[in-house]
């Protein structure tokens, strides 16, 4: 009941690797309270943990392809259920397929009552490759850092910083190709929602968060509205 309550305050961040997205999601998730689901972080700790099921998505995730609907779509539902979900969420790379987009309908219809936000982090191709070409990440506690060199340490915990497995230049072009064949359709698939915003991400971090913050505001009163509107009729 908690869940169907208050779901008009949950997000989705979407756009291509290097967009923006985990940043953005992290920020706007622990200002407002909200927990931040990141499917590929929870892949990685899967990894990391040696759980059977990351064996063959380290394989894909390497190689810059997607891991398998089925698989995705559990983990999301089972992260979504969870009641530290209730209060709202933020979710950081799902749906990513119109399959895992309509599986995402099909659990809120099921057990909430209100409407997704839906965002489009929108950045060049060119800016993208940069972005991930100078990204490195700490091999201890996963930070994402400022481009530092290969060796230097994360400001967090001292750990090792790295390039990630898939940054390499020539998985980076496959994740953006099948960024475009998998994922541009499930923008089309929410492009005609009230709820639909698209932010310009080849901004500074700080001016796409007070953005979004406010499309964010803008489409959770749209949807708060059309919740009304659809509960007393
Ligand atoms: P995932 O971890 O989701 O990676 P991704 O979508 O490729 O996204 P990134 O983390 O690379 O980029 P981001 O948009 O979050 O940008 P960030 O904020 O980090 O997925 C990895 C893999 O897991 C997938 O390839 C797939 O195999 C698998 N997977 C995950 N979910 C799946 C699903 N649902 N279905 C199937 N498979 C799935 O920023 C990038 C860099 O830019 C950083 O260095 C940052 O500091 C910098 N930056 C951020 N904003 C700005 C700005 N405004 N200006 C300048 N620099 C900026």
């Amino acid at each position: 009941l908690e869940f169907r309550r208050v779901l008009f305050r949950s997000v989705i961040m979407m756009g291509p690797p290097g967009a923006g997205k985990g940043t953005q999601a992290t920020r706007f998730a622990s200002a407002r309270g909200l927990l931040k689901i990141s499917t590929g972080d929870i892949l990685r700790d899967s990894i990391k943990a040696g759980l059977p099921v990351a064996i063959e998505a380290k394989r894909l995730m390497d190689a810059g392809e997607l891991v398998d609907d089925a698989t995705m779509i559990a983990i999301a539902r089972d992260r979504l259920l969870r009641p530290d979900a209730a209060p709202g969420f933020v979710l950081d790379g799902f749906p990513r397929t119109v399959t895992q987009a309509r599986a995402l309908d099909a659990i809120v219809a099921e057990h909430a009552a209100g409407t997704l936000v839906i965002i489009d982090v929108l950045v060049p191709s060119d800016e993208l490759v940069r972005r991930l070409a100078g990204r490195r990440i700490c091999s201890s506690c996963g930070t994402n850092a400022e481009p530092f060199d290969t060796g230097h340490r994360c400001v967090k915990c001292g750990g090792e910083m790295v390039q990630r497995a898939d940054d390499s230049s020539a998985v980076v072009l496959e994740r953006l190709q099948v960024h475009q064949r998998a994922t541009q359709p499930v923008l089309e698939f929410y492009r005609d929602r009230p709820t639909f915003r698209v932010v310009n991400g080849a901004q500074a971090p700080e001016r796409v968060a007070l953005e979004l913050d406010a499309m964010i505001d803008d489409a959770s009163a749209v949807g708060a509205a059309l919740l009304k509107a659809r509960q007393s009729s």
